[in-house]
């Protein structure tokens, strides 16, 4: 493969620095980042050749491993057929397959699949059919306007789906121009009483709740129990409120079932996808609903439409990449494989949750997470990239939250592949970063 590393005099990552502003990156003394000039499976290659295990499957989305070539075909012939049209009169095969195929699959009996482009946005169109629900069929008047969330969640960059995500330092400028929310604690048995009292308090005013079922990844990869979401989701539906999984993370395997919300007995009334949804490839948002909720706006008066959509709604190469990625789940027997990882997790946290230093260790499915004790303990700190940086060095990428040191792996990735990572977590751990 020809890799271009000079333009003009400059290299590229000179040109980057010249051109280029980065995602979650404080832009003073920023250091170079790293060219990818490739990929393959549980690997990402740079500049230089090295190769590093990819331990957080590029922020959570890689599930099939990179440069799969089976996606990679199917998006090719895809574009070679129609790479892009309107999705406002008229449809195509690839929305209409993965609507088809995933439909069934979804907990709680989806009934309609809306696209749009990411997480933030997935979530984003959630929260605006709930709050329309209610508008279309209450009308103008309705006091059902306000949103329930957790604490400690994240549920994306776009305005409303920073005002239901937790107060942090991601959002403080922003927060004049949030809109209304009732918070509630991450859930645990000593603080589900007064949980279920704020929710009874704001019940006649809420029109909907969101939450990241089993685990709030961004948040620190918090993880809590099962049963005491089954109570608050139980309570919420007592009020009728709509309930909203945002599986952005959790989807496609990563709690060890296909959707956290399976090992709910409450299911959610919309579910929100992204992340792994198109294996990683391509960006893609689905929100499905239940019936109920569609029925709300097939109505003769054409205010109740839900008028919402984006450019690339339902992009037919970013379809395509989805269906085939579910068609690879199931193939590679995905979940078997996502077992193996589980107990491979479950080792490594029973090795380290009694080392020096390390503190809260914890697994669900795909996900390890434990974290580092510090003197200075918050997101802004430089003890997450020196982490990085130590582990690159050893060719493995983490990317730590502040102190909470995380994996969640692709499923291709072999046991040797994964001890290396241990190797590197327990040096990690033996170093300690105080
Ligand atoms: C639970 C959850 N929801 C929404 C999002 C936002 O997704 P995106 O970054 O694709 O906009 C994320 C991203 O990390 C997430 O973890």
């Amino acid at each position: 493969m020809e890799v271009i590393t000079h333009f003009c005099g400059m290299t590229l990552l000179e040109k980057d620095a010249k051109y280029i502003w980065h995602p979650f990156t404080a832009q003073k003394n920023m250091p170079y980042p790293i060219a990818i000039t490739h990929g393959k499976d549980s690997w990402l290659f740079d500049e230089q050749g090295n190769g590093y295990i990819d331990a957080i499957s590029s922020w959570w989305v890689t599930i099939h491993g990179h440069a799969n070539e089976t996606i990679a075909k199917a998006i090719y012939q895809q574009a070679m057929a129609i790479e892009q049209v309107i999705f406002a009169g008229f449809t195509h095969a690839p929305a209409v397959q993965l609507a088809e195929a995933l439909l069934p699959l979804l907990p709680g009996n989806m009934h309609k699949i809306f696209y749009s482009d990411n997480g933030s946005t997935s979530t984003e169109v959630a929260l605006k059919m709930a709050v329309q629900f209610w508008w279309n069929k209450e009308g103008s008047h309705t006091k059902r306007t306000k949103i329930l969330a957790f604490h400690n969640s994240y549920h994306g960059d776009t305005f409303g789906s920073m005002s239901v995500s937790d107060r942090s330092v991601f959002t403080t400028p922003f927060a004049p121009l949030f809109f209304d929310v009732v918070f509630i604690p991450t859930p645990k048995a000593d603080n589900l009483a007064e949980t279920i009292a704020t929710i009874t308090e704001h019940a006649t005013e809420l029109a909907a709740f969101i939450y990241e079922p089993l685990v709030q990844g961004a948040g620190g990869i918090q993880m809590y129990e099962a049963e005491l979401l089954n109570q608050i989701l139980e309570h919420c539906k007592s009020f009728e409120m709509i309930c909203i999984a945002d599986e952005v993370m959790t989807g496609f395997g990563r709690t060890g079932t296909m959707f956290a919300s399976e090992q709910l007995t409450a299911k959610p009334d919309i579910i929100c996808l992204s992340k792994g949804l198109t294996g990683g490839t391509m960006a893609l948002g689905i929100t499905a609903c239940k019936q109920f909720i569609y029925d709300a706006f097939v109505s003769d008066d054409a205010t109740k439409t839900f008028f919402h959509g984006h450019s690339f709604t339902a992009n037919p190469l970013a379809c395509t990449a989805a269906f085939t990625s579910l068609q690879l789940f199931q193939q590679n027997h995905c979940l078997e494989k996502i077992k193996i990882i589980t107990s491979w997790n479950q080792q490594l946290i029973a090795n380290i949750t009694n080392l020096p230093g390390v503190i809260n260790a914890r697994v669900l499915g795909t996900i390890a997470a434990f974290e580092l004790q510090q003197s200075k303990n918050n997101y802004l700190s430089s003890i997450a990239t020196q982490i990085t940086q130590y582990a690159l060095s050893k060719g493995v990428f983490i990317r730590p939250l502040g102190n909470t040191v995380y994996i969640m792996p692709p499923y291709c990735i072999t046991n040797t592949e994964y001890d290396k990572i241990v190797t590197v977590l327990l040096e990690i751990i033996k170093d300690g970063y105080r």
